[in-house]
């Protein structure tokens, strides 16, 4: 069965950067037709630079995903460029600041969730009605371990992971027979400028990483995005609902 994107329209947020970038050139790559937001201008710049050196074809556009009207508006402008939507990876995250649950703020709480889990169910939200009028779609939120496991120090992080993993499942349960399948990838330790800023707080944090990797190393952002797009194509037709972790073993101990 076919695992292309050819002339398929995939959406990714959080593109600017890190395992989004990964996933947006990866699409390109593929050949389809992508849309790559984010809050960084610059840095949706650089990924469209490097899916056009990959011979793709891709827009940018601007979007903060814990702003509804702006998701609302990231839809309408890929619909205007491309007619349809049939790919989403919902990836943008923070990973706020860490802090143990009775130390963390009301501002690190309620911005985490806010990008985390509330910006997955305004994508969602907009999203859906565009892949019912289709007749199908294939989306894929980005949780990670920690939507799976507790972290120390992560409350807010893990909370909202852990609530798109839930989201995921409703939305699966509710779209499966409409030709919308949804499903969650569950990254481990990935080396991104977001792991970059998790370690700098600490000089024991890469330790602690690497030894909850059974693996023995720190994942590469393409290893994700290879998930990500696999579950997006036809080659995962019978894949719906679930939260796939690609996380070197971490979730196996
Ligand atoms: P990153 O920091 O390299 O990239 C995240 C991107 O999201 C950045 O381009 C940033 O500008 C964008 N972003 C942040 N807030 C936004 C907002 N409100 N609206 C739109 N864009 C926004 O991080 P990374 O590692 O690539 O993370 C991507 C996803 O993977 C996140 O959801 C993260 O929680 C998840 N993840 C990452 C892991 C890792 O070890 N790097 C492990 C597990 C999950």
């Amino acid at each position: 069965m076919a695992t292309t994107q050819t002339d398929r329209v995939a959406l990714v947020t959080g593109a600017a950067s890190g395992i989004g970038r990964a996933a947006a050139v990866a699409f390109a790559r593929q050949g389809a037709r992508v849309v790559a937001a984010d809050v960084n201008q610059k840095g949706i710049d650089e990924t469209l630079r490097l899916l056009r050196d990959a011979g793709g074809n891709g827009i940018g556009v601007r979007c903060d995903v814990a702003q509804q009207v702006q998701v609302d508006a990231m839809v309408a402008s890929t619909l205007k460029a491309f007619g349809r939507l049939d790919c989403a990876f919902n990836n943008a995250g923070v990973e706020g600041t860490p802090a143990a649950t009775a130390d963390c703020t009301t501002d690190n709480w309620n911005r985490t969730i806010g990008i985390n889990l509330s910006g997955v169910w305004y994508c969602l939200h907009a999203e859906i009605p565009v892949m019912l009028k289709q007749g199908r779609g294939a989306i894929v939120n980005c949780a990670s371990v920690a939507g799976l496991v507790g972290i120390k120090g992560l409350p807010a992080y893990c909370a909202s992971k852990h609530g798109v993993v839930g989201l995921t499942r409703a939305a699966a349960l509710e779209y499966g027979d409409k030709g919308i399948r949804v499903n969650a990838v569950c990254p481990g330790a990935i080396q991104t400028p977001m792991l970059d800023r998790f370690m700098a707080g600490d000089p024991g944090t890469r330790d602690m990483l690497l030894a909850n990797e059974p693996i023995g190393r720190i994942g590469r952002p393409d290893e994700i995005a290879d998930a990500v797009l696999w579950l997006c194509s036809d080659a995962a037709s019978f894949v719906t609902g679930q939260a796939i972790a690609v996380d070197g073993g971490w979730v196996a101990q």
